[in-house]
């Protein structure tokens, strides 16, 4: 296992650096965004998805559960699946929107804010992104991006 930490200032210091990681994406992966409300989740995926030329609007999916964008991966269409489990209240609500189903497919990206209400439903991680607020400074964020290494 590997760790990248960093240390974000602004909004878009975070942005850069979802930007950034999407080299590191490959078709395939799932990255899982971990951290409380108004961490930064969604702004790093607006950077990851800004650098994958996604043109669509990226925003948290917070009511629909699931966005899907069309971006591009080494010049080849690929889907990114925005999926933010937090209004989930019961990991049976997960058969719902067909998620063991999408987690496994092995043609597209997917992205999923609050992965950890997931559990052990969320069977395969590439990547996990840990955002944490700092007590002194409203504007810093620190970011530690591990890679999971189970492919
Ligand atoms: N360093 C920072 N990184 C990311 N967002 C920040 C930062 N500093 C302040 N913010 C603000 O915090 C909020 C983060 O929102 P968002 O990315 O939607 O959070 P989440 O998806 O984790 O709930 C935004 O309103 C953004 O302007
Ligand atoms: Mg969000």
């Amino acid at each position: 296992m590997q760790e990248q930490l960093y240390k974000s200032k602004s909004e878009k210091d975070t942005i850069k650096i979802g930007f950034e990681f999407a080299k590191e994406v490959k078709l395939g992966d799932v990255v899982a965004l971990i951290g409380e409300l108004g961490a930064g989740k969604t702004e790093f995926i607006k950077g990851l998805c800004q650098a994958l030329s996604v043109e669509q609007l990226v925003t948290s999916p917070t009511f629909t559960i699931m966005n899907c964008y069309q971006g591009k991966i080494n010049n080849q269409e690929v889907s990114i699946y925005h999926i933010d489990l937090y209004r989930i209240n019961k990991v049976s609500e997960l058969d719902e929107i067909g998620f063991d189903e999408c987690i496994h497919s092995k043609n597209d990206i997917k992205l999923v804010e609050w992965a950890d209400k997931a559990g052990n439903r969320l069977s395969k991680v590439d990547y996990k992104v840990r955002f944490e607020l700092d007590e002194d400074n409203e504007n810093v964020r620190q970011i530690s991006i591990m890679n999971e290494f189970v492919r």
